[in-house]
């Protein structure tokens, strides 16, 4: 494999190849410590991100390996006006691989005809999240024990939550997924993904808005934020931001075994009374993020 742009990049037998590194690495991490000594990764972040980041350059950290990179497009030369290819081919000369985040659609695509070392998309606009999607799908293996057979509410933001779309891309591979997509009416899942994605591979859906009219028969429920970043007019977002807040008294008809993910961060959409529930898995999935991230670099780089 030479880059991961879409979750789509990856086989069904490539993801369980993953999770299965990743659950070692959880048992065995001083087995990993040196697997990557004397290589680099590059973290390319022309858009903010807290947990993908951080995520990358401790898992290439704990691999023996090291960083560099920026966290802004204004401390590139991006800011400048240097193009985004221009950038890769630079800095595909000072690192072994590099994960890139781009506020528009595509970009990681374009940079990676360009890149001479592996390129992860970590994030392209309301795109794609394929990272994330593998950091849930560990998420569900470990706190579900299946990655298929399940119920899966998505809930929020639909229409930009790119964590979401690539979430879907990969779970409908996996037997029996159902989804109920509940948004605002304006925060509706894209065409696109019903059409060709849910549509075409024939996936049981529901779409409402209001959370608690399936809630009894989730499975999973993912929450997202609304994505102020990707909004045109700020009073629109303002109306939005609110829409659902879960909090106990919502979750009283939820299964004991309810798995609530969130990709984070959290703005409003989860009360923090939620986090000592048992069901919420928001935190620990964080930290899945590092462990898949670590495997996935293993791969990437064809170390053992
Ligand atoms: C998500 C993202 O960047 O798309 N965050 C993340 O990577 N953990 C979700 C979000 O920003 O809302």
């Amino acid at each position: 494999m030479k880059h991961l742009i879409d979750i789509q990049n990856l086989t069904i037998e490539e993801i369980d190849e993953l999770i299965e590194v990743a659950r070692d690495i959880i048992k065995h991490k001083e087995k990993y410590a040196h697997k990557c000594d004397g290589k680099k990764i590059a973290t390319l972040f022309f858009e903010p991100s807290t947990r993908t980041r951080l995520s990358f350059e401790a898992a290439m950290l704990e691999l023996g390996g090291s960083v560099l990179g920026f966290s802004e497009a204004a401390s590139s030369s991006s800011a400048k006006g240097e193009s985004v290819s221009d950038t890769i081919r630079v800095v595909g000369a000072y690192s072994d691989i590099i994960a890139m985040r781009h506020p528009k659609e595509g970009a990681p695509l374009v940079a990676s005809l360009k890149s001479i070392v592996p390129i992860i998309n970590a994030g392209d606009g309301g795109h794609n999240h394929p990272t994330q999607t593998l950091t849930d799908l560990l998420t569900i293996k470990c706190e579900k024990g299946r990655l298929d057979n399940l119920t899966i509410g998505l809930c929020g933001d639909l229409m930009f939550g790119r964590t979401v779309h690539s979430l879907i891309t990969a779970m409908i591979r996996y037997p029996n997924i159902k989804f109920v997509l509940i948004s605002p009416k304006e925060l509706m899942i894209p065409e696109y993904i019903k059409k060709d994605v849910l549509e075409k591979n024939k996936i049981e859906y529901c779409e409402t808005t209001d959370i608690e009219e399936y809630i009894d028969k989730l499975d999973i429920l993912y929450m997202t934020r609304v994505q102020k970043e990707r909004f045109f007019n700020e009073d629109d977002y303002v109306r939005l931001k609110d829409y659902y807040i879960l909090n106990k008294e919502k979750l009283k008809n939820a299964k004991e075994d309810l798995c609530i993910m969130h990709p984070l961060p959290r703005v409003n959409e989860i009360s923090t009374d939620v986090d000592d529930d048992k069901r919420a898995c928001y935190f620990k999935q964080a930290e899945y993020g590092k462990y898949i991230r670590m495997a996935l670099i293993l791969k990437m780089l064809g170390v053992k």
